[in-house]
């Protein structure tokens, strides 16, 4: 198995360029299944959840073509398959966009339960109830979705949103691009990569409107013709490595950033003492001073998002005085509190309230990964511990990061992957 060896204690100082964002790429990729042409998408992360998804639409008979490291031509004309296997979706919770794909352009879907990290009850309701609304028969049997359009087709509608849901906005919003008349959903979600997937449909000919506020209209096409598009920079990601150099000191500039993007998490690192600089599409941070405490509430997006929750735990480890955070969106965000304590952080959860005491120093000790943001926060602790931190499933982190060890090796941190024996059967299973 391999892990992750870190020699902590040491501030990060040169340049790191950021990836394509996974949760883009992840429903661009299925979106692909919607256009009667060959696609050409740049800027796509090479990580695992890419392959998988790239392996998928191979599954179902599409035409995948590596032109690079990081761009790939898809050409879904000849598509006949319309079932997704279960040992493929369970692997990543993105696998629920092929059920609206796939009925937006063929009328039909069968697609395994989606997988995903365990933050809690990850339900499909508010999709499954957007499909209804499109005029689609839905069915969950047996560990799969399945999903028919009318034999006229989808009919645009009117939805408003019960809760905020990322996942769900975009899965309607890809039933709806060929559907009949038009569909407008309210209480939309406004992440970027909403954004990124609309503009990518509206490139292959769809007619969406709003993307990014929370009123997206979509006016249904006859068909989607093929394009170029490349994915937009990895909010996260770039977060994920602001969050590095606040817990290590020192000055890195991060770069291929969209500043905008970042704007909720910058600006709760300078209220830390952290000094951000935007340059064009880059942006320098430095941090010199001890960090200051601060309250954290994540929120949907412009707010301080979920998926930077545990990287920022990483920070208020060390922090000067008490913080807290208020996890909104998931019930069971919280899991890398244990593995952080075996550093020495002095944590407290309640439900979704996390109270942190900072200390004046964290100590390296062998952890254990569990979901991709959590790994992510695990390799910030263990950079900012003294001695040596060795991170295991280390499968989850690849998930989500492309070329981690590269990227931090490049501005000065001791972090390898190292192979080591197998460890017993008592490993969580590979479901990312
Ligand atoms: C997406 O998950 C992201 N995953 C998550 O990122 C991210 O944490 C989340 O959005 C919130 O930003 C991908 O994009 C692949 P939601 P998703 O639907 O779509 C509830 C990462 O680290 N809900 O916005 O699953 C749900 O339980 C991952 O990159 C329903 O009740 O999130 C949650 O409480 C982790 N019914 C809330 O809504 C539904 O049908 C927000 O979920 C759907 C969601």
């Amino acid at each position: 198995m391999n892990k992750y060896v870190i020699r902590g204690g040491k501030p990060l100082f040169g340049e790191i360029e950021i990836s394509g964002a996974k949760n883009a790429a992840v429903a661009i990729l299925p979106a692909a299944l919607l256009v009667d042409g060959v696609c050409r998408i740049e800027n796509v992360p090479q990580i695992s959840d890419v392959t998988l998804s790239l392996e998928i639409l191979s599954a179902l008979g599409a035409n995948v073509r590596m032109l690079n490291r990081t761009t790939v031509e898809i050409d879904c004309r000849h598509i006949r398959n319309f079932s997704v296997p279960d040992d493929l979706c369970r692997k990543m919770r993105a696998s629920y966009y092929l059920i609206g794909s796939l009925l937006g352009r063929f009328g039909q879907a069968q697609v395994a339960m989606p997988g995903g990290c365990n933050l809690g009850v990850r339900p499909i309701d508010l999709h499954i109830k957007g499909f209804q609304l499109l005029g689609a028969k839905t069915d969950v049997l047996g560990g799969y979705v399945y999903a028919e359009a009318p034999k006229n087709g989808l009919s645009g509608t009117n939805i408003y949103m019960d809760q905020v849901s990322v996942g769900a906005t975009m899965n309607i919003m890809m039933a709806a691009v060929l559907a009949k008349g038009m569909t407008v959903i309210e209480n939309a979600a406004k992440e970027p990569h909403i954004v990124d997937l609309a503009n990518f449909l509206n490139t292959m000919g769809a007619n969406i409107m709003g993307a990014g506020t929370d009123v997206i209209k979509i006016r249904g096409v006859e068909r989607l013709h093929g394009g170029n598009y490349s994915i937009i920079p990895d909010q996260i990601e770039a977060g994920t490595y602001m969050a590095c150099v606040t817990a290590t000191g020192g000055n890195v500039l991060i770069k291929n950033v969209i500043p905008k993007h970042l704007d909720c998490i910058t600006s709760k690192l300078v209220e830390m003492g952290v000094e951000i600089r935007e340059e064009g599409e880059n942006i320098r941070v430095i941090r010199k001073r001890p960090l200051k405490r601060t309250n954290i509430k994540t929120m949907p997006y412009p707010g301080f998002p979920t998926d930077m929750q545990p990287q920022i735990a990483a920070c208020l480890c060390l922090a000067n005085g008490t913080s807290m955070i208020n996890e909104g969106i998931w019930e069971n965000r919280f899991r890398y509190v244990e593995e952080f304590k075996r550093l020495g952080a002095n944590i407290q959860v309640d439900g979704k309230i996390a109270v942190i005491e900072g200390v004046g120093q964290l100590n390296g000790a062998p952890l254990q990964a569990c979901d991709l943001r959590a790994g992510a926060a695990m390799v910030i602790a263990g950079l900012a511990a003294k001695g040596i931190t060795e991170i295991g499933s280390i499968h989850y982190i690849e998930r989500g990061y492309d070329e981690l060890v590269r990227k931090l090796r490049g501005v000065g941190a001791e972090i390898a992957i190292v192979a080591f024996p197998d460890e017993d059967s008592r490993m969580d299973p590979a479901v990312g």
